[in-house]
Parts: structure tokens; sequence; C-alpha cells
């Protein structure tokens, strides 16, 4: 009620936003940065346009736990407090396509207050209305888990009293206005607070080398860490050797509580790939050395280098790679033992041929 005598709006307030993680752990630096940008330009009063702030990186990295709670503590600091707006675009999701922006323009009206019946049918006239509707509103428009810069553009106000966080694990070059933000794994305290955190900080304190293990294991994936807690959580009487012994032998297959598990969510984004694309990654898991250049590709899957170069550009762009120096690609410990594991499935009609290619 204190937001309809606030806003004298006929819509009022609309808040959409997800909860929060209550074990939300670290990302103080990336929280930080997230609430300046979100922030600043508002201050600033030559602003004229929406912040559009695209958070970006590799699958259970923790895109949308870090843009969740750092809408909520946007609105908790009193900013964006007439609207949230909500919507899981699942650009990668297994069972269901991308979801279309034009039924999310639909429901997103529907939630500002728009009768049904005077919601327009077309994508355009859904967009046009939108944005006049949220012209100088104080809203945030959380946009999870695109797929790609065509599904978001419409879903985008125009004016400075709006921000907009986008998560995707593509990189969403093509959107203008928007900043990326690249987040990384971890760091080993903030994988460790985490698995204390869930598992118990007993349990964490008492073997402080298992634990280590465990988190290095995990490649300080925060999805992995947080799966690899759930499970010691719910097994009392394992000792934390015990998991990191099983992680070591299983690792991929290990990373997993209930019906949970990591191997699905990574398998999502390989999928997602075209096939000259998939064929790269998988001989990623032949290359021997911690990263890799697109000569040494262009060796691997024979191919000339130019079009190594491309192909490991384009899986950087998917964020399957990391380029942590110019021209060297390195892969995620835990995506090197998926293309291993995929390689093996689906091998080179001469397997032995793309390590030979690179010898010579
Ligand atoms: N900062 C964090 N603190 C605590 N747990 C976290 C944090 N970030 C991520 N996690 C854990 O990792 C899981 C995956 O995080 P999240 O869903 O944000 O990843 P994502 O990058 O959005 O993945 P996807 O690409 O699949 O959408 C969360 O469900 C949570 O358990
Ligand atoms: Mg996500």
């Amino acid at each position: 009620m204190h937001g309809l005598a606030k806003t004298g709006d006929a819509a009022g307030v609309v808040g959409q936003l997800p909860t929060d993680l209550a074990t939300f752990t670290g990302r103080q630096e990336e929280l930080a940065q997230l609430i300046r940008a979100a922030t600043h330009q508002r201050d600033n009063e030559a602003a004229n346009t929406v912040v559009i702030s695209a958070i970006e990186g590799m699958a259970g990295v923790g895109k949308t736990q870090l843009a969740i709670h750092t809408a909520h503590q946007l609105v908790r600091s009193g900013r964006f407090v007439d609207v949230q707006l909500h919507a899981n675009l699942r650009g990668f999701d297994a069972e269901l396509p991308p979801t279309d922006p034009s039924t999310v323009l639909e429901a997103f009206l529907r939630q500002l207050g728009v009768p049904v019946q005077q919601i327009p049918g077309s994508r355009d006239e859904r967009a046009a209305m939108f944005r006049d509707r949220l012209r100088e509103r104080h809203a945030l428009i959380l946009l999870d888990n695109a797929a790609d810069e065509n599904q978001v553009r419409d879903l985008i106000p125009a004016g400075p009293t709006c921000l907009v966080l986008i998560t995707s694990r593509r990189s969403l070059t093509a959107l203008d206005n928007a900043t990326p933000y690249r987040l990384d794994v971890f760091t080993e305290s903030e994988s460790l607070a985490l698995l204390a955190r869930i598992a118990g900080h007993q349990r964490v304190a008492a073997e402080p080398e298992a634990a280590a293990r465990i988190a290095e294991y995990c490649g300080h994936l925060p999805l992995a860490v947080s799966l690899a807690a759930a499970r010691l959580r719910s097994r009392p009487a394992w000792s934390l050797r015990h998991l990191a012994d099983k992680l070591r032998d299983g690792r991929l297959s290990a990373i997993r509580a209930g019906n949970r598990a990591l191997r699905p969510v990574f398998h999502l984004s390989y999928q997602e790939l075209d096939e000259p694309l998939r064929r790269v990654f998988r001989l990623l898991g032949h290359h021997p050395g911690p990263d890799t250049t697109p000569a040494q590709v262009a060796a691997l899957a024979d191919i000339p280098d130019d079009q190594a170069e491309d192909a490991l550009e384009q899986l950087q762009d998917e964020h399957l790679l990391a380029q942590p120096t110019p021209g060297r690609y390195e892969l995620h410990d835990l995506l090197r033992l998926l293309a291993v594991e995929l390689a093996a499935v689906e091998p080179e009609p001469e397997p032995a041929a793309p390590l030979t290619r690179l010898a010579t």
C-alpha cells in the first residue's frame, strides 16, 4: 500500500524478484561494481539512457545468483522500489525453447497493471507500450538466461530511471549500451566459505586440507562447490576426506547432490554448438598443456590457422574457454574433463591422428 501512496500510480508497486539466496557468499567486488554502475548514472544529471549490465560467464559460475543478490541489495537501499520485473528467458534449457520476447512483454504489461484486453497483439506494439509504461518509473528489469541479443532487445526500456540486469552464458557483444561483466569462478576463500556455510563450519575447520582439496576438485566453480557441500550435508557420517577421494576418483560424476548434478548443466552449453565447434571442443580434451594456441588447435583439428582461431574465439564467446593472455586459450578444469569424456564418446575416425599432427 505504501508503494501506491508513494508513486500515486495506478499500477502501484510491482515486485517480481526471485528470493535471494540465504547462503549467498563472497562476490563483494563484483557486487560493488554492479551497484556503482546502477547508481552512478542516476546521480549524474547528464545521463539520458537506461543502464544495462550484462553478467556473463560459464555455466554454474553464479551469474543468476549475483544478479538476484544485486537487485535485492539495490531495492533494500531504496533504489528501484517501484517496479522490479523478472523473466527467465531460458536461453539454455534442456527441455524448453528460449522464451518468446513477445510473451515476456505480455507478462510484463499484465504485471504493470495493463488489462489483458488492452495488450496489443504484435511484439512491436507491446514493446512500445512497455517503454511507455516505464517512462520515468524507477524500474529494475532482470532478464535471466538470455539466449542472444535479439531476445532481449525489446525488453529494455528507454529511460535513465531504469536498470536492466541481464545474465547469459553467451557474450552479448552486439547489444548497444550494455556493459559486460565477466564473472569468474570463486577465489579459494570464497569456495571454502560456501563449503563451511552449507556443510558446517566445524566439519570444515576440522579437516582444512580435505576441504581445500574439495574446493580444488570443484575448480572453485560455485555450482560445483554448492553441490559438493550439499552432498556432505546430507551425509553427516562422511569425513571430508572421504568426499575428496570420491571427487578425485569420480570427477564430473561425483559432483552431484540428490537429483542435481553438474554434468547435464555443462552438457547443455556443448549441445548448443554447431558440429565443427563441438569437434574443436572435443579435440581440446586431447591437448596436453594447460593452455593452447590457434596454431596448436589447427594441427589437432587439421584445419587452417584462421579457422582454428575463429573457433577458439567463438568458444570464448560461449564461455567454454577463457583467454587469460592474448592468443592463449584455457579450459576450466571441469570443462576439460567434459571434453575428454566427449572425445571418448565421439572419437575421431583415426583417434591417434590429432596428437600425431600436434607433435609434428
Ligand atoms: N555467490 C554465491 N554464493 C553462494 N552460492 C552460490 C553463489 N553463486 C552461485 N552459487 C551456487 O551455485 C549455483 C549456480 O549458480 P547460478 O545459478 O547463479 O549460476 P549461473 O551462472 O546462473 O548458471 P547457468 O549458466 O546455468 O544459468 C547456485 O544455485 C548456488 O547454489
Ligand atoms: Mg543462470
